[in-house]
């Protein structure tokens, strides 16, 4: 049996009162009865990254240490699961900013995108990350995991509730997501990514 892919959630809002705590939980709480997968669940808004203009190129690898404690964490994952709001038709400045303030740390692995939003479900978000992350070499799955009418599915008292239909599309999601990532596993292990 191969290794469990190390899956890093990344949780791409960062306003105070965010669905987006709501969603990464639920969805970290369901890989989470997976075996093939260990979790590290990266919330932005914790996180200190530098303006990117401050910085040294990304691909030069020199990092401030804020930049470089997230970037550890992106480099010791096999896949990425982005959760992401829609704003404005698109995903968040903050996922942008932090897909720019690291880059070899992403290169040759497997991403699936959890998006959320009004009755598009994210789904312009979903899509428009889609050729940023193959701009960092990021391979995307087919399908994305989407969730309509978002503060529905998670009442303020109580457990998040009708969200049976997007956990069966999440099901077959991490299976192909569990095959990409130990591929590009084990050709990263014996060939560097280009
Ligand atoms: C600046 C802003 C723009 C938004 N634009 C959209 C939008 O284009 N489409 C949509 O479905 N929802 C939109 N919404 C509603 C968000 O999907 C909803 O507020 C969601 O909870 C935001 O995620 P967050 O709470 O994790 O930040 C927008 C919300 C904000 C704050």
């Amino acid at each position: 049996m191969a290794k469990p892919t190390r899956l890093a959630i990344i949780e791409g809002s960062t306003r105070v009162q965010r669905q987006g705590e709501n969603v990464s939980k639920w969805f970290t709480n369901y890989v989470q009865q997976n075996p093939r997968f260990e979790i590290d669940l990266i919330k932005l808004a914790d996180m200190d990254l530098d303006p990117v203009q401050s910085q040294d190129h990304p691909r030069s690898g020199k990092y401030s240490p804020g930049v470089q404690a997230f970037a550890d964490r992106v480099g010791a994952a096999d896949a990425f699961a982005f959760v992401t709001p829609e704003y404005n038709h698109s995903f968040p400045a903050s996922l942008k900013h932090a897909l720019d303030s690291c880059y070899a740390e992403w290169n040759g692995k497997a991403a699936v995108v959890v998006s959320y939003g009004g009755v598009w479900g994210g789904m312009r978000a979903a899509e428009q990350l889609r050729p940023i992350l193959s701009g960092l070499g990021i391979a995307t799955m087919r399908d994305s995991i989407s969730i309509t009418a978002v503060a529905t599915h998670f009442p303020p008292d109580g457990p998040p509730v009708e969200l049976e239909p997007v956990e069966t599309v999440a099901s077959s999601l991490l299976v192909e997501l569990d095959w990409w990532a130990q591929a590009l596993a084990a050709k990263r292990a014996v060939d560097p990514y280009p």
